[in-house]
């Protein structure tokens, strides 16, 4: 723990609470997430995408609400950004409380990589596909009528979707209750 030179009382009262009440951070699962399109054009290596997703979002905390200020999600592969951010509405987190939270993703006309085509038809033969499904966002712990100050987080979801057996329908889903990763 690093010395700290001055503290006034309030916040060594705050500190104080903060240390006996140490809130956990929120737990995030995925519950769906659909393909509908990943359509690529050339010669360009331009994208367009639409995924569909649902995450299941909830307060580990007895003593701890969240109020999730911004929340922006977006999905990856390979590293590379395959859809546009979309924006969820904010919204209050009480004590253990969990919310569904569904978003739609798209993205028209995204640059991606040279191999990006490559790597998604290889992921078609092999019938399916790794995407990670992304949360930014800032939230703020509420104990009692004391609100804290801003954090970001992050939350990480690596989605397996696999193509159904109708490989010219094209749209995949994913397994069911993967667990995310999340840093604040
Ligand atoms: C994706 O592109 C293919 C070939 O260009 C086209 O046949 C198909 O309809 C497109 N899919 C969507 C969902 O736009
Ligand atoms: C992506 O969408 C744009 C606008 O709707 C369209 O002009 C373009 O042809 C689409 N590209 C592909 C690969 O489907
Ligand atoms: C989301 O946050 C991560 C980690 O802070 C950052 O690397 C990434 O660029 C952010 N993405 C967007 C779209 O804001
Ligand atoms: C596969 O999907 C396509 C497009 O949605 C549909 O026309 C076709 O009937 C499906 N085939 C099977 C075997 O379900």
């Amino acid at each position: 723990m690093p010395s700290v030179p001055y503290f006034s009382p309030i916040l060594s009262f705050v500190f104080l609470v903060w240390l006996i009440l140490h809130p956990s951070k929120p737990d995030f699962s995925l519950k769906e997430a659909n393909i509908y399109q990943l359509n690529i054009s050339t010669p360009h290596n331009l994208l367009n995408s639409s995924i569909q997703l649902t995450l299941l979002s909830k307060n580990p905390n007895n003593k701890v609400g969240i109020y999730y200020d911004k929340l922006q999600v977006y999905a990856s592969y390979k590293g590379q950004e395959i859809t546009s951010d979309s924006s969820l509405p904010p919204f209050y987190q009480g004590h253990g409380e969990r919310n569904m939270l569904s978003a739609e993703l798209a993205g028209t006309g995204l640059p991606v990589g040279p191999t990006f085509g490559y790597e998604v038809g290889c992921d078609r033969t092999a019938g399916k596909m790794i995407l990670s499904l992304h949360v930014n966002g800032s939230l703020r712990w509420k104990m009692g009528t004391w609100v804290s100050s801003r954090y970001t987080f992050h939350v990480n979801c690596v989605a397996i979707t696999e193509f159904g057996s109708n490989t010219t329908s094209g749209s995949m889903k994913s397994k069911q209750g993967i667990r995310c990763s999340t840093s604040v």
